[in-house]
């Protein structure tokens, strides 16, 4: 069967405001496929007429497409590693941290980001800005309640300072719910605010084609203050750090030159 995606592309574009064209083709196409003919339709026109009618199904294209998978402390000793940066660089380096957590998903990421900020006791200058494409996700990261699965890598001592467990769920404090901002922003056709002293994207930038890559790379390059961190996903090193005038610390974690 040949589906028009051209047609589709140029659909969602208009109507959902997503730039389907910046992601990896073979594996969109294939996601797509698989939720059109879940959703009961057979070709991209009926699928588009469905999406527009049916808030549900306008939900599990969302859902599907944009793959919300995250965890607390994703690849722990990478996040230990990006915690020691924290301290013995960017803390004498600059007083007070400014972080931006892109593509932030249910909100594990900036909340892990904000309990190393409390435990370290390093002072934030704003609230850490956090940021997804995905509203309604950014509604459940808003509300800070995780299953037992998402919470896998927390340490006791963590869990005990930092969560509330109410009927199997744990529920993140309000002190650090209260240092996190959630705005949504789309990494592929939104502006990026300046001034950071540190950015953690991670597990987004693998669904992008090279080109889009390289221009969000450029874009957080821009968004970083000079000597400012870019934390990238465990397999999203970069293999040319000073085309984006950025230096390599370590696999995955890089310093604006
Ligand atoms: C696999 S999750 C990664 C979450 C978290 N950063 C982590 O590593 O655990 C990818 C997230 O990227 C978001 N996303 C996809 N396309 C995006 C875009 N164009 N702009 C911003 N976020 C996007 C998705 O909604 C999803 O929440």
């Amino acid at each position: 069967m040949s589906l028009d995606f051209d047609f589709f592309y140029n659909w969602a574009y208009r109507n959902l405001n997503l730039n389907l064209d910046a992601y990896k083709e073979t594996q969109l196409q294939r996601r797509i496929g698989t939720v059109m003919k879940n959703a009961g339709a057979t070709d991209l026109q009926e699928y588009a007429k469905l999406i527009s009618n049916d808030e549900k199904i306008k939900r599990d294209f969302l859902n599907y497409i944009t793959i919300n998978v995250t965890e607390f402390f994703r690849n722990k000793e990478i996040f230990e590693e990006f915690e020691n940066v924290l301290k013995e660089i960017l803390v004498p380096r600059f007083k007070t941290i400014n972080i931006w957590s892109a593509a932030c998903s249910i909100g594990a990421e900036p909340y892990s980001l904000a309990i190393i900020m409390d435990k370290n006791k390093i002072p934030i200058k704003n609230k850490i800005l956090a940021t997804d494409i995905d509203e309604p996700i950014l509604q459940k990261a808003r509300q800070g309640v995780y299953k037992e699965n998402e919470i896998k890598n927390i340490s006791k001592d963590n869990l005990k300072n930092y969560f509330t467990l109410n009927e199997k769920e744990y529920a993140v404090d309000e002190k650090i719910k209260n240092m996190v901002t959630f705005k949504k922003h789309d990494l592929i056709l939104d502006n990026y605010e300046k001034g950071f002293n540190a950015i953690v994207c991670r597990n987004v930038t693998i669904y992008f084609k090279n080109e889009t890559r390289d221009l969000i790379y450029r874009k957080f390059q821009e968004s970083l203050v000079p000597g400012g961190i870019f934390f990238t996903g465990a397999t999203e090193s970069i293999y040319n750090p000073k085309e984006y005038g950025l230096k390599k610390l370590s696999t995955f974690i890089y310093e604006k030159i």
